[in-house]
Protein backbone atom coordinates (compact mmCIF):
# COMPACT_ATOMS: atom_id res chain seq x y z
CA UNK A 1 0.00 0.00 0.00
CA UNK A 2 1.15 3.31 -0.98
CA UNK A 3 -0.07 6.93 -0.09
CA UNK A 4 -1.01 9.38 -2.99
CA UNK A 5 1.82 12.28 -1.47
CA UNK A 6 5.42 12.04 -0.90
CA UNK A 7 5.42 14.83 2.59
CA UNK A 8 3.21 14.86 5.75
CA UNK A 9 3.24 17.76 6.97
CA UNK A 10 -0.51 18.91 8.42
CA UNK A 11 -3.83 16.11 8.54
CA UNK A 12 -5.61 18.86 6.12
CA UNK A 13 -3.80 16.44 2.98
CA UNK A 14 -4.62 13.38 4.50
CA UNK A 15 -8.47 11.82 3.12
CA UNK A 16 -10.60 9.45 4.72
CA UNK A 17 -9.07 6.71 2.57
CA UNK A 18 -5.33 7.92 3.44
CA UNK A 19 -6.14 7.62 6.87
CA UNK A 20 -7.98 4.37 7.32
CA UNK A 21 -5.27 2.92 4.75
CA UNK A 22 -2.23 4.23 7.72
CA UNK A 23 -4.19 2.63 10.59
CA UNK A 24 -4.81 -0.33 9.16
CA UNK A 25 -1.25 -0.51 8.04
CA UNK A 26 -0.68 0.38 11.98
CA UNK A 27 -2.68 -2.68 12.90
CA UNK A 28 -0.29 -5.02 10.78
CA UNK A 29 2.52 -3.49 12.32
CA UNK A 30 1.32 -4.50 15.74
CA UNK A 31 1.67 -7.87 14.31
CA UNK A 32 5.07 -7.24 12.96
CA UNK A 33 6.44 -5.96 16.52
CA UNK A 34 4.87 -8.87 18.14
CA UNK A 35 7.06 -11.22 15.79
CA UNK A 36 9.83 -9.57 17.07
CA UNK A 37 10.20 -6.57 13.98
CA UNK A 38 10.84 -7.11 10.64
CA UNK A 39 14.09 -6.17 7.94
CA UNK A 40 11.56 -4.13 6.12
CA UNK A 41 13.83 -0.96 5.97
CA UNK A 42 17.15 -2.62 6.66
CA UNK A 43 18.83 -0.25 3.68
CA UNK A 44 17.22 2.82 4.69
CA UNK A 45 18.48 5.64 6.92
CA UNK A 46 16.06 8.14 8.91
CA UNK A 47 17.30 11.54 9.82
CA UNK A 48 15.67 12.55 12.95
CA UNK A 49 16.01 16.51 13.31
CA UNK A 50 14.61 17.63 16.31
CA UNK A 51 14.96 21.41 17.06
CA UNK A 52 12.23 21.64 20.42
CA UNK A 53 12.54 19.33 23.21
CA UNK A 54 10.85 15.68 22.84
CA UNK A 55 10.51 12.24 24.32
CA UNK A 56 7.75 10.56 22.90
CA UNK A 57 8.03 11.74 18.94
CA UNK A 58 11.83 11.09 18.51
CA UNK A 59 12.31 7.91 20.75
CA UNK A 60 8.89 6.20 18.83
CA UNK A 61 10.39 7.50 15.49
CA UNK A 62 13.96 5.70 16.43
CA UNK A 63 12.08 3.01 17.74
CA UNK A 64 9.96 2.66 14.38
CA UNK A 65 12.69 2.80 12.21
CA UNK A 66 15.16 0.24 14.60
CA UNK A 67 11.71 -2.26 14.85
CA UNK A 68 11.49 -2.42 10.95
CA UNK A 69 15.86 -2.82 10.29
CA UNK A 70 16.77 0.65 9.28
CA UNK A 71 19.44 2.84 11.15
CA UNK A 72 18.73 6.62 12.49
CA UNK A 73 21.02 9.68 12.11
CA UNK A 74 19.94 12.36 14.71
CA UNK A 75 20.28 16.27 15.43
CA UNK A 76 19.11 17.34 19.15
CA UNK A 77 18.67 20.94 20.20
CA UNK A 78 18.96 24.10 17.43
CA UNK A 79 22.20 24.84 18.92
CA UNK A 80 24.01 21.81 18.05
CA UNK A 81 23.01 22.37 14.47
CA UNK A 82 23.87 24.93 11.63
CA UNK A 83 20.70 26.17 11.86
CA UNK A 84 21.59 28.28 14.70
CA UNK A 85 24.93 29.73 12.46
CA UNK A 86 21.94 31.00 10.43
CA UNK A 87 21.70 27.89 7.53
CA UNK A 88 17.75 28.49 6.28
CA UNK A 89 15.96 24.73 6.97
CA UNK A 90 16.08 24.84 3.50
CA UNK A 91 19.77 24.92 2.97
CA UNK A 92 19.05 22.12 5.83
CA UNK A 93 16.90 19.94 3.70
CA UNK A 94 18.75 19.76 0.48
CA UNK A 95 21.85 18.22 2.50
CA UNK A 96 20.30 15.98 4.56
CA UNK A 97 18.20 14.84 2.49
CA UNK A 98 21.21 14.17 0.17
CA UNK A 99 22.61 12.06 3.64
CA UNK A 100 19.14 10.07 4.08
CA UNK A 101 16.40 8.31 2.69
CA UNK A 102 13.62 10.15 4.70
CA UNK A 103 13.51 13.18 7.18
CA UNK A 104 11.41 14.04 10.43
CA UNK A 105 11.82 17.09 11.82
CA UNK A 106 9.98 19.39 14.89
CA UNK A 107 10.62 23.08 14.74
CA UNK A 108 9.19 25.66 16.49
CA UNK A 109 8.18 27.91 14.15
CA UNK A 110 4.86 26.99 12.66
CA UNK A 111 4.72 26.80 8.76
CA UNK A 112 8.71 25.51 8.84
CA UNK A 113 7.74 21.98 7.94
CA UNK A 114 5.88 23.62 4.86
CA UNK A 115 9.32 25.29 4.41
CA UNK A 116 10.93 21.92 4.45
CA UNK A 117 8.41 20.20 2.38
CA UNK A 118 8.80 22.30 -0.32
CA UNK A 119 12.58 21.66 -1.41
CA UNK A 120 13.41 18.06 0.80
CA UNK A 121 14.53 15.45 -1.87
CA UNK A 122 13.14 12.77 -0.02
CA UNK A 123 9.90 12.09 2.33
CA UNK A 124 9.45 14.82 5.10
CA UNK A 125 7.28 14.21 8.02
CA UNK A 126 6.43 17.27 10.43
CA UNK A 127 6.98 16.10 14.15
CA UNK A 128 5.42 19.48 15.39
CA UNK A 129 6.00 22.78 13.96
CA UNK A 130 5.56 25.08 16.82
CA UNK A 131 1.51 25.97 17.66
CA UNK A 132 0.49 24.79 13.99
CA UNK A 133 0.41 20.97 13.40
CA UNK A 134 1.70 17.55 15.00
CA UNK A 135 0.11 15.14 12.08
CA UNK A 136 1.62 11.54 13.34
CA UNK A 137 0.36 12.38 17.06
CA UNK A 138 -2.92 12.84 15.02
CA UNK A 139 -3.10 9.97 13.47
CA UNK A 140 -1.65 7.60 16.08
CA UNK A 141 -4.49 9.71 18.24
CA UNK A 142 -7.52 8.30 16.30
CA UNK A 143 -5.85 4.75 15.97
CA UNK A 144 -6.24 5.16 20.08
CA UNK A 145 -9.80 5.67 19.87
CA UNK A 146 -10.76 3.34 17.19
CA UNK A 147 -9.05 0.85 19.43
CA UNK A 148 -10.61 1.61 22.62
CA UNK A 149 -13.92 2.52 21.78
CA UNK A 150 -13.84 0.04 18.29
CA UNK A 151 -14.95 3.04 16.10
CA UNK A 152 -14.65 6.64 14.91
CA UNK A 153 -17.74 7.40 13.09
CA UNK A 154 -19.85 9.24 15.42
CA UNK A 155 -17.29 9.96 18.04
CA UNK A 156 -18.16 12.76 21.01
CA UNK A 157 -14.74 14.13 21.96
CA UNK A 158 -13.88 16.44 24.42
CA UNK A 159 -10.61 18.57 24.24
CA UNK A 160 -9.49 20.42 27.32
CA UNK A 161 -6.93 23.09 28.37
CA UNK A 162 -4.57 24.80 25.84
CA UNK A 163 -7.08 25.16 22.91
CA UNK A 164 -5.13 27.67 21.44
CA UNK A 165 -1.33 26.89 21.42
CA UNK A 166 -1.98 22.57 21.52
CA UNK A 167 -1.09 21.50 18.12
CA UNK A 168 -2.26 18.07 18.43
CA UNK A 169 -5.56 19.43 19.09
CA UNK A 170 -5.75 21.08 15.90
CA UNK A 171 -4.44 18.48 13.90
CA UNK A 172 -7.30 15.66 15.40
CA UNK A 173 -9.71 18.08 14.59
CA UNK A 174 -8.95 18.02 11.19
CA UNK A 175 -8.49 14.58 10.92
CA UNK A 176 -11.60 13.23 13.06
CA UNK A 177 -13.65 16.19 11.05
CA UNK A 178 -13.47 13.06 7.93
CA UNK A 179 -15.45 10.95 9.34
CA UNK A 180 -19.48 11.05 10.41
CA UNK A 181 -21.20 12.41 12.99
CA UNK A 182 -18.62 13.33 15.32
CA UNK A 183 -19.29 15.52 18.36
CA UNK A 184 -17.01 17.99 19.83
CA UNK A 185 -17.19 19.76 23.39
CA UNK A 186 -14.13 22.49 23.75
CA UNK A 187 -13.31 23.34 27.51
CA UNK A 188 -10.75 25.73 27.77
CA UNK A 189 -10.70 29.44 29.00
CA UNK A 190 -11.64 32.84 26.94
CA UNK A 191 -7.97 33.02 26.75
CA UNK A 192 -6.86 29.67 25.05
CA UNK A 193 -10.12 28.59 23.01
CA UNK A 194 -10.14 27.04 19.77
CA UNK A 195 -8.22 29.01 16.89
CA UNK A 196 -10.68 30.41 14.28
CA UNK A 197 -9.00 28.37 11.67
CA UNK A 198 -10.38 25.17 13.01
CA UNK A 199 -14.08 26.30 14.55
CA UNK A 200 -14.12 27.64 10.67
CA UNK A 201 -13.84 24.33 9.58
CA UNK A 202 -16.60 22.60 12.17
CA UNK A 203 -18.64 25.61 10.40
CA UNK A 204 -18.00 24.58 6.41
CA UNK A 205 -18.32 20.78 7.23
CA UNK A 206 -21.32 21.36 9.68
CA UNK A 207 -19.75 19.06 12.44
CA UNK A 208 -21.61 19.73 15.91
CA UNK A 209 -19.41 21.78 18.45
CA UNK A 210 -20.13 23.82 21.70
CA UNK A 211 -17.49 26.09 23.39
CA UNK A 212 -17.15 26.26 27.12
CA UNK A 213 -15.27 26.97 30.40
CA UNK A 214 -16.84 24.33 32.26
CA UNK A 215 -14.93 20.80 32.30
CA UNK A 216 -18.20 19.37 34.07
CA UNK A 217 -20.38 20.26 31.46
CA UNK A 218 -17.56 17.58 28.66
CA UNK A 219 -17.86 14.80 30.89
CA UNK A 220 -20.39 13.40 28.68
CA UNK A 221 -18.55 11.83 26.14
CA UNK A 222 -16.73 9.17 24.69
CA UNK A 223 -13.34 10.34 25.00
CA UNK A 224 -11.88 13.34 26.80
CA UNK A 225 -8.69 14.44 25.38
CA UNK A 226 -6.70 16.47 27.91
CA UNK A 227 -3.81 18.63 27.26
CA UNK A 228 -0.78 20.87 28.55
CA UNK A 229 -0.71 24.81 28.68
CA UNK A 230 2.11 25.50 26.66
CA UNK A 231 4.63 27.34 28.60
CA UNK A 232 6.35 27.73 25.97
CA UNK A 233 4.11 29.95 23.67
CA UNK A 234 3.92 32.16 26.75
CA UNK A 235 5.84 35.51 26.40
CA UNK A 236 3.80 36.40 29.79
CA UNK A 237 5.08 34.01 32.03
CA UNK A 238 2.71 35.47 34.98
CA UNK A 239 -0.34 34.51 32.31
CA UNK A 240 0.61 31.06 32.69
CA UNK A 241 0.85 30.49 35.97
CA UNK A 242 -2.86 31.43 36.25
CA UNK A 243 -4.05 29.43 33.58
CA UNK A 244 -2.04 26.50 33.78
CA UNK A 245 -3.60 24.27 36.54
CA UNK A 246 -7.47 25.74 35.97
CA UNK A 247 -8.57 22.28 34.15
CA UNK A 248 -7.24 19.13 36.60
CA UNK A 249 -9.28 15.73 35.55
CA UNK A 250 -9.55 13.70 38.71
CA UNK A 251 -10.43 10.32 39.28
CA UNK A 252 -14.21 11.40 41.29
CA UNK A 253 -14.68 12.75 38.02
CA UNK A 254 -15.15 9.84 36.02
CA UNK A 255 -15.75 6.55 37.78
CA UNK A 256 -17.96 4.67 36.74
CA UNK A 257 -18.50 6.36 33.34
CA UNK A 258 -17.60 4.51 30.20
CA UNK A 259 -15.12 8.05 29.18
CA UNK A 260 -12.03 7.37 27.51
CA UNK A 261 -9.25 9.32 29.11
CA UNK A 262 -6.50 10.72 26.63
CA UNK A 263 -3.25 13.44 26.40
CA UNK A 264 -0.71 13.63 23.75
CA UNK A 265 1.95 14.42 27.31
CA UNK A 266 4.02 15.07 28.57
CA UNK A 267 1.21 16.15 31.26
CA UNK A 268 2.32 19.16 34.21
CA UNK A 269 -0.80 18.16 36.28
CA UNK A 270 -3.67 18.38 34.54
CA UNK A 271 -4.59 14.97 35.37
CA UNK A 272 -4.24 13.36 38.74
CA UNK A 273 -2.70 10.50 38.87
CA UNK A 274 -5.10 9.29 40.86
CA UNK A 275 -6.84 8.61 37.42
CA UNK A 276 -3.94 6.05 36.14
CA UNK A 277 -5.32 2.88 37.89
CA UNK A 278 -8.71 3.25 36.37
CA UNK A 279 -9.23 1.31 33.20
CA UNK A 280 -10.40 4.86 31.33
CA UNK A 281 -6.71 5.99 31.58
CA UNK A 282 -5.32 5.50 27.94
CA UNK A 283 -2.41 7.99 27.69
CA UNK A 284 0.25 5.36 28.28
CA UNK A 285 -1.27 2.60 26.40
CA UNK A 286 -1.65 5.63 23.38
CA UNK A 287 1.65 6.51 23.79
CA UNK A 288 2.52 3.10 23.13
CA UNK A 289 0.59 3.17 20.12
CA UNK A 290 2.77 5.70 18.37
CA UNK A 291 5.39 2.97 17.70
CA UNK A 292 3.25 0.73 15.05
CA UNK A 293 1.69 3.99 13.44
CA UNK A 294 5.00 5.25 12.75
CA UNK A 295 6.47 1.89 11.93
CA UNK A 296 3.11 2.25 8.94
CA UNK A 297 4.20 5.76 7.87
CA UNK A 298 8.00 5.22 7.42
CA UNK A 299 7.18 1.79 5.18
CA UNK A 300 4.34 3.40 3.28
CA UNK A 301 6.51 6.51 2.50
CA UNK A 302 9.48 4.44 1.88
CA UNK A 303 7.23 2.10 -0.68
CA UNK A 304 7.84 -0.56 1.52
CA UNK A 305 4.31 -1.46 2.88
N1 LIG B 1 3.18 13.90 22.36
C1 LIG B 1 4.36 14.45 22.06
O1 LIG B 1 4.55 15.09 21.00
O2 LIG B 1 5.32 14.24 23.01
P1 LIG B 1 6.82 14.72 22.91
O3 LIG B 1 6.81 16.23 22.97
O4 LIG B 1 7.53 14.10 24.08
O5 LIG B 1 7.37 14.26 21.59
Amino acid sequence: MSLSFQHLTSTKQLTRLDTDTILKVAAEMEGVLENGGSDLLKDKVLAALFYEPSTRTRLSFETAMHRLGGRVVSAVGMQFSSLYKGETIEDTMNVVGRYTDIIVMRHPEQGSADKAASVCPVPFINAGDGPGQHPTQALLDLFTIQKEKGKLDGIHITMVGDLKFGRTVHSVSFLLGLYNDVKFTLVSPKELMMPEKVTSYFKEKGIEFTQTEDLEQGLDADVIYMTRVQEERFEDKSEFERLKLKYVLQAKHIEGKDITVMHPLPRIGEISEDVDPLPNAAYFRQAKNGVPLRMALLAMLLGKA
